[in-house]
């Protein structure tokens, strides 16, 4: 497994001369209007070649549309990287987009080392936006070949007027959280297994200020552990429950984060059609996202309490399977009638809230590859938001804007609870053909004492694109949610 290197990056004052290639923002509504071309790299532009920069982007067919690039002509052999920015005034969000589709360009062209990125980020909001976005921008998953890739380091430069260190520092280590993730969900399910994945994440917090403790198969059997044991029991690959802790001295809050990490759904003896299992190796992101959340969230030294479960197992079908109408207990003693060996995540989660209910935290949060309702309402781009507290669903929603996520709240109500009464158990997992996600959100809150607040996060729609890159978004594993859960940690310091 390797671990992930993040390019150079400098924040620099004006574009330096030797620069590759640069990096800048074309605007405009259909067609392009302008591009900010800096007097160093565009100085006798037009005596060289007899059009104006723009001129020359529109001829070869540049268009202003956000995330659009465009390699042009730059003076002394240099190439220019032209980014459609749209026609509003820059935000962060569009600057990340822009920035992360400029340097997915820069990552595929030919002899480039250094770059300079002019794109807007003369306040800190936008230098944050576009250093995220460089660095998430360039990353591509390394296929598994028999030579190694030798893919040569690139050099960026950034150009702003903020001064302040710290901005990039931190859009460093959160980009970096963000490419573990991604690297986490990316790797195959035959390399990336409980164990494996549990190995990954000590490594990830080795020598830092977060302590990691990893339950295996007897310490979750002994433990009453029985989502996992359940779920994980077809494979021979056994679970693992990893718990991370950090706790700085004055901790203004406590927050206890749970990620689904099935490494591998297959659906078990439910066993999904070929066409849905395909990219089921995503269904560990939110462990994924939770683990290096919480690593950024000790990085940047935040002064938040957080204790953080990765639910890890692999759920086949086999002679020890388990199965539809069997009854769990799950951590704590709440037994739970099976409804469908393919409703697996839920189960694990239970063990991983049941537990992390008893660490007292001020919120908790989930964060799951948990339905394709959720995919179903809300596409392929904006992962649902649960909870029950008006005030929880506010805090979370505002995470994500500050963190430019897409997120949507989704309801939950007494008919969601009502699909998951038993007759045989004190609990249904599933059932019912309507509202799957929303059934699906009551059955982990049930989980968790009323008295603490809490939200769950399905991140089915947003956590694996199928598609095209777009902007800061790579094809496979998106690393979503792992921004927005640093942004309710740095909330909950307040
Ligand atoms: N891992 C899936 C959900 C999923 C679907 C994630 C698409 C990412 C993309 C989950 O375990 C699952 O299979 N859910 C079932 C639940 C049903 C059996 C109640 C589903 O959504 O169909
Ligand atoms: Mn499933
Ligand atoms: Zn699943």
């Amino acid at each position: 497994m390797n671990p992930i290197t993040l390019p150079e990056l400098v924040r620099v004052k004006t574009v330096p001369a030797k620069a590759d290639v640069v990096v800048v923002p074309l605007t405009g509504d259909s067609e392009p209007a302008a591009v900010d071309l800096p007097t160093s790299v565009g100085r006798g532009y037009e005596r060289k070649f007899g059009q104006s920069v723009v001129d020359m982007a529109k001829a070869l067919g540049a268009k202003p549309k956000p995330g659009a690039t465009t390699v042009v002509p730059g003076l002394n052999g240099q190439r220019l990287v032209v980014v459609g920015m749209g026609a509003d005034e820059p935000t962060p969000k569009t600057v990340r987009k822009a920035a992360g589709a400029a340097s997915r360009a820069v990552a595929g062209m030919k002899d480039v080392r250094t770059i300079a990125v002019a794109l807007p980020a003369d306040e800190p909001e936008l230098l944050r936006a576009v250093v995220e976005g460089t660095l998430l921008g360039q990353y591509a998953y390394a296929p598994v070949t028999a030579e190694p890739a030798d893919k040569p380091a690139l050099e960026f430069s950034v150009v702003s007027t903020v001064a302040d260190k710290s901005i990039i520092e931190q859009a460093r280590v959160v980009a970096e959280a963000q490419l573990v993730a991604r690297e986490w969900v990316n790797l195959p399910p035959n390399l990336l297994y409980p164990e494996t994945f549990a190995g990954a994440a000590e490594d990830l917090v080795k020598g830092t200020k977060v302590k990691v403790q990893v339950l295996d198969e007897g310490d979750l059997t002994s433990g009453g552990f029985g989502g996992h044991m359940a779920v994980g029991g077809g494979s021979a690959q056994d679970p693992r429950l990893v718990r991370l802790s950090y706790a700085p001295a004055r901790a203004k809050a406590h927050l206890v984060l749970v990620g689904k990490g099935i490494t591998f759904d297959s659906g078990g003896l439910n066993l999904k059609p070929g066409e849905s299992m395909s990219t089921m190796r995503c269904d560990m992101a939110g462990a994924a996202a939770v683990i290096a959340a919480t690593h950024a969230i000790a990085q940047l030294g935040l002064n938040v309490q957080v204790t953080t479960y990765g639910c890890m197992a692999e759920n086949l079908p086999s002679d020890t399977a388990f199965r539809p109408s069997d009854v769990l207990t799950i951590y704590g003693g709440t037994t739970v009638e099976n409804y469908n060996t393919d409703a697996e995540g839920r189960l694990v989660l239970a063990d991983g809230l049941a537990r992390g209910a008893e660490d007292n935290p001020d919120l908790i949060v989930d964060v799951a590859t948990l339905t394709g309702a959720a995919m179903v309402a809300l596409g392929t781009e904006i992962f649902g938001v649960f909870s029950d507290s008006d005030e929880v669903a506010e805090r979370v929603l505002g995470a994500a804007e500050a963190a430019g996520e897409e997120a949507w709240r989704l309801p939950m109500g007494e008919w969601s609870a009502k699909a998951l009464e038993s007759k045989v158990a004190d609990l249904k997992s599933g059932g019912g053909r309507w509202g799957g996600a929303s059934i699906a959100a009551s059955f982990l809150r049930s989980f968790v004492d009323e008295e603490i607040d809490w939200a769950h996060l399905d991140i089915a729609p947003a956590s694996f694109n199928e598609g095209s890159a777009d902007g800061e978004t790579p094809v496979g594993g998106t690393g979503v949610a792992v921004r927005t859960l640093v942004e309710i940690a740095r909330s909950l310091q307040a």
